[in-house]
């Protein structure tokens, strides 16, 4: 058992909170502040035992010196405020004099955030290749780490790797309950058991497929992948996406597990992107169709399998959720799950934005803060970021 931050006695330590704050942006305004709400919980445990609170995170990727103005903190600091109802001093810098004094100068009992960790990455990727000397310098900012980057803990970096490796470590209260939460998924769930796949591309589901096949009953497949999965079995697909790589293991796939891969019998397609839509079954596809959403054949099928599931885990929308015309399939099915008896999880990423746009945000046993950790989870892999903390 991973050591927690109720393991520590905070009170007049410095501790360093990694978290994830790495929000959807747009013209200065965060899209959805959900990663910071969830991250509240540790946060203000901290300040209530009198901890002088560091937080880091990362906010996008940085590759060139212009990356850096979109992907500046400032405007979580101020949101994250708004949410503590109290003072985040923000901290243009991820090291040196300002910083240290900064850290200094802070009272126990408040909170500092400092500039994005991957602006370390201008030089030589320090953060994202858990650079030694950065790990172990942003160790010596603080007394106790506590990670609860969910979402960043399939990384390796020196925000989180990088200063566990340096410095005592336990988990805050998000990363324990996505752990408790995901679980309900992974280690014996309750049967029958059904893992919703979709989004783009089937390569990047090709590991929760292996690990999932044998413990599920069903595998219902919606969003882009659908159609590499038809054209592997003969079907015209038109111009929807293919993921050509992905058709032999589709192939294979349904042929092994024929009852157990639920593949949607009509899609909503249009000729062009964001143009008039039209209703199709699998085999009336012209060539020039885009396949966009799962049709309301299919959506059935997809409630029917569902009825008398105990557990139901869920990652990738089943079409393109984010037009409005291609967005029924996925709120069908939010809806339908949304008001049953039954474990429901949502996998992160799009799906999670997609539940919580739709209003569902309160509706299911649980919505993941991490995509591509979330992910990797349901591969069955382990996450460095959890891996490295303190056992008890
Ligand atoms: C995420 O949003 O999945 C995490 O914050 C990790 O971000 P990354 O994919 O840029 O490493």
């Amino acid at each position: 058992m991973k050591k927690t931050i109720r393991d520590f006695d905070l009170n007049n330590k410095k501790v360093i909170i990694r978290v994830d704050f790495n929000v959807p942006v747009k013209d200065n305004k965060i899209l959805d502040d959900n990663r910071i709400v969830m991250s509240l919980k540790t946060i203000n445990y901290a300040l209530d035992k009198g901890a002088k609170v560091i937080l880091m995170s990362h906010l996008g990727r940085i590759k060139e010196e212009k990356d850096k103005e979109k992907n500046s903190l400032e405007i979580v600091a101020k949101r994250l405020s708004e949410l503590l109802n109290r003072e985040v001093k923000f901290i243009n810098n991820t090291r040196g004099k300002e910083l240290e004094q900064a850290i200094n100068n802070l009272n126990f009992g408040e909170v500092l955030l400092m500039q994005n960790t991957r602006f370390e990455d201008l030089d030589g990727k320090k953060e994202s290749s858990n650079d030694l000397e950065l790990g172990k310098y942003w160790s010596s900012l603080g007394d106790i780490f506590i990670n609860d980057a969910f979402g960043t803990s399939h990384r390796s970096h020196a925000s989180n790797v990088g200063i566990a490796s340096n410095l005592e470590s336990g988990i805050g209260f998000l990363i324990e309950e996505e752990i408790e939460k995901l679980k309900l998924a992974t280690d014996n769930p309750e049967k029958p058991f059904a893992v919703i796949l979709g989004g783009a591309k089937v390569s990047d589901k090709i590991g929760v497929i292996k690990n999932l096949v044998d413990i599920c009953d069903y595998i219902l497949i919606g969003g882009g992948m659908v159609y590499t999965f038809l054209k592997s079995i003969g079907y015209n697909i038109g111009n929807s996406l293919l993921d050509s790589d992905s058709l032999e293991f589709c192939k294979e796939m349904l042929a092994k597990y024929n009852d157990k891969i639920i593949l949607p019998v009509d899609s909503i397609v249009s000729k062009e992107f964001d143009k008039d839509i039209t209703l199709k079954n699998n085999d009336c596809f012209d060539d020039d169709d885009i396949g966009l959403d799962i049709g309301q054949k299919s959506i059935e099928i997809f409630k029917n399998k569902l009825k008398d599931c105990n557990t139901v885990i869920w990652n990738g929308p089943l079409g393109y959720s984010e037009i409005e015309k291609y967005s029924n399939g996925t709120k069908e099915i939010l809806k339908y799950l949304s008001d049953k008896d039954k474990i429901v999880i949502i996998g992160g990423g799009d799906t999670a934005s997609a539940a919580i746009n739709f209003g569902y945000k309160g509706a299911f046993t649980h919505i993941s803060t991490g995509g591509g950790a979330s992910l990797e989870l349901l591969e069955g892999k382990k996450l460095p970021g959890i891996e490295i903390i303190d056992e008890k």
